[in-house]
């Protein structure tokens, strides 16, 4: 299998970073689709990803992608019900899923009005179903893991809802947990790196100059998963893209002299950077 080629590319606007994103989300899908038969992607939730989910759902990726083909996942998602407006569901069925034919048994939510460790254990045998490995690690062959990724990065270093300090980052076995975040003080369910580093392809897109110091931090300052649990994410047999915009890089050039880790809570040895 191929190695993890990581990748940032910077772009000079949101626009052009939500264009390029949807240029490879439709590559993925038609790569997938192509070797496979079907393109199975998990969303990511947050705010940035809603002008890419609106882009998908107009030319030409609405006509481009075979929208029939693809199986729609979710990253994590917060504890609430599909309606409310905290809902990464709601917002992806609104910006895209709502306008393009995904069938709906191929949307695969996670029942966040549903008791929160249910709902985890419940979303895990849907995806060993979907990917045919009843028990055990992810395979990471073609077709029986993720072609695609989405993540955002919180500025606080969170991806998915992989928390500064919380269990979920440092799983070794589960594909997904439910987890009472106090950072934001709500249950949530997520993929752990198990199944997410598992995936063909994880791209993040980090939008904004609030995100600068924390996208310099992950991208070139000490390993510290639990502390920066963006780090924790690491493809073993797949590619890792960051796709960022020149207000979210701003920090990128500068010097790493001063990032000592001295104000990120201690974590674990760190494993060696890739
Ligand atoms: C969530 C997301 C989370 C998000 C980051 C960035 O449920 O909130 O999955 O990981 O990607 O918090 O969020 P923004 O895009 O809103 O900055």
């Amino acid at each position: 299998m191929g190695t993890t080629v990581d990748t940032v590319e910077i772009y000079p606007t949101g626009d052009a970073l939500m264009q390029a994103a949807a240029q490879r989300f439709a590559a993925c899908a038609e790569a997938a689709i192509q070797a496979a038969g079907r393109f199975v992607v998990a969303l990511s939730g947050g705010s940035t990803p809603k002008r890419l989910y609106a882009l998908l759902a107009t030319e030409p990726y609405a006509g481009r992608v075979q929208w029939s083909r693809v199986h729609v996942f979710w990253g994590d998602e917060r504890c609430v019900p599909p309606d409310d407006p905290a809902s990464n569901y709601r917002t992806a069925r609104e910006a895209l899923l709502s306008r393009v034919p995904v069938p709906e048994g191929n949307v695969h939510r996670m029942r966040g009005e549903d008791d929160p460790g249910s709902a985890a254990a419940a979303y895990e045998r849907e995806l060993r179903e979907i990917f045919v490995t009843p028990d055990g690690p992810p395979a990471c062959t073609p077709a029986r893991r993720f072609d695609l990724v989405l993540l955002g990065m919180g500025d606080n270093g969170h991806t998915a809802s992989l928390f500064p300090g919380t269990p979920a980052v440092r799983e070794t076995e589960r594909w997904v947990m439910a987890q009472c975040v106090n950072a934001v003080s709500m249950w949530r369910v997520t993929l752990t790196p198990v199944i997410i580093n598992s995936a063909a392809e994880v791209t993040f897109l980090v939008s904004g100059g609030e995100k600068a110091g924390m996208l310099r931090r992950v991208l070139k300052g000490p390993n510290m998963p639990d502390a920066l649990p963006a780090q924790a994410i690491a493809p073993g047999h797949g590619r890792l893209r960051w796709l960022v915009d020149a207000t979210a890089a701003a920090d990128l050039e500068r010097s790493c002299d001063d990032i000592t880790g001295r104000d990120l809570q201690p974590g674990r040895i760190p494993a060696r950077r890739r």
